[in-house]
Formats: C-alpha cells, structure tokens, sequence
C-alpha cells in the first residue's frame, strides 16, 4: 500500500485557495487535483506491505508532539519542468515546530525500519501535476490566513488505482 503522512489545512481556507487559481486559469487547459486532496506532505513512504501497517502505527505513535502549530499558505511556486512539473502554494507560519514534526517522523520510521523519502523539507501544497503561468501566479500572490494544525494524519493513497486518499490514522498535536 502506498502511504505517506500529512497535514491538511481546513477545507475553507483550501477553497478560498482553489477559487482564486481558479479564477486565473479561466479558458487554459490546466485540471488541479481534487481540493480534498490538497495537504502538506510531511514523510512520504512509499509502497508498503499492508502486513507492516502495525509498525507505521507504532512508529508514529512515539513520535513527540511539538505541540498545535500555526502556519498559513503563502506564495507558491513549481517544481520540475513539462509533464512532471508540481505547481504548489508555499507554507509559512510556525516551520520550526512544522521542521521539528517533521524531523520526528521521519526518525521514527528509520528507527523502525519503514522506508521514508530523503527530499529536503520544502513545506509545500501541490495544486496540480502541469506547467501554467497563469495558475503559477495566482499561487504566487496567495496570502492566505494563519490557521493551527492539530494534527498530522497517515494517508493511504489508492489514486494510482483510480481511488481518493484513505485517512488511516490521525495523531493530534495539541
Ligand atoms: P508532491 O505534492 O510534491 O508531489 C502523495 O503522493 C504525496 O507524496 C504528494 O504530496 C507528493 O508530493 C508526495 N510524494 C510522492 N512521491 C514522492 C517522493 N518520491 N518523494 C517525496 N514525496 C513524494
């Protein structure tokens, strides 16, 4: 199974995103990811036999909470270049406390031995697998409100499959 752990922003401020790329990619062929799906990547695991979901469990059950932890979508970018470019809205706020989670996660799974990612933590909201100027900008003008993450979330991801994201298990914060 495909996992990865994540935050997600509330479902009004990620509408309040989607409304002004929206807006800007009025008429251009760009498709954005569904809203629901829109979330911060923390550890991205990668295929995992369904036999050792336990130990992700306990793994990221010892992980030390830094506490509920502010951040707001601010600015935003692309990564990549043609088919393979990820146009994403920035994070910014509290990245400390979003670093130190970070951090802590993907210790933990090391520590048990699960596979986790070795990207540098770039804090970062993916809108759309496509290249486009207009949607680019409009995420580069985004500044949206603060709001506190309250948890952080292992998602099983079954869209390779035609399926949505399944939330597996939330941990709060607070
Ligand atoms: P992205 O948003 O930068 O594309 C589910 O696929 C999540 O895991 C996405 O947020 C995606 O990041 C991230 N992801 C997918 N493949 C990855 C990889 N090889 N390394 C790190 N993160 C990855």
């Amino acid at each position: 199974m495909r996992l990865f752990v994540a935050v997600f922003p509330p479902a009004d401020l990620l509408a309040g995103l989607r409304r002004e790329v929206t807006a800007a990619r009025v008429g251009q062929r760009v498709r954005l990811t569904p809203v629901e799906r829109w979330h911060i990547t923390l550890a991205f695991l990668g295929e995992v036999g369904s036999e050792r979901l336990p130990d992700v469990v306990d793994a990221l059950s010892g992980v030390k909470s830094p506490g509920a932890i502010t951040l707001r979508m601010s600015g935003g970018s692309s990564f990549g270049t043609g088919r393979a470019t990820a146009l994403w809205a920035g994070i910014d706020g509290d990245l400390a406390a979003l670093g130190d989670l970070q951090g802590g996660i993907r210790s933990a799974l090391a520590a048990s031995d699960l596979p986790h990612d070795d990207r540098p933590f770039t804090p970062h909201l993916t809108v759309a697998y496509a290249d486009n100027a207009a949607v680019r900008g409009a995420l580069t003008e985004h500044a949206g409100p603060t709001w506190t993450a309250e948890e952080f979330v292992l998602v099983h991801s079954r869209h390779t499959e035609g399926g949505g994201y399944e939330m597996l298990r939330r941990w709060p914060l607070g």
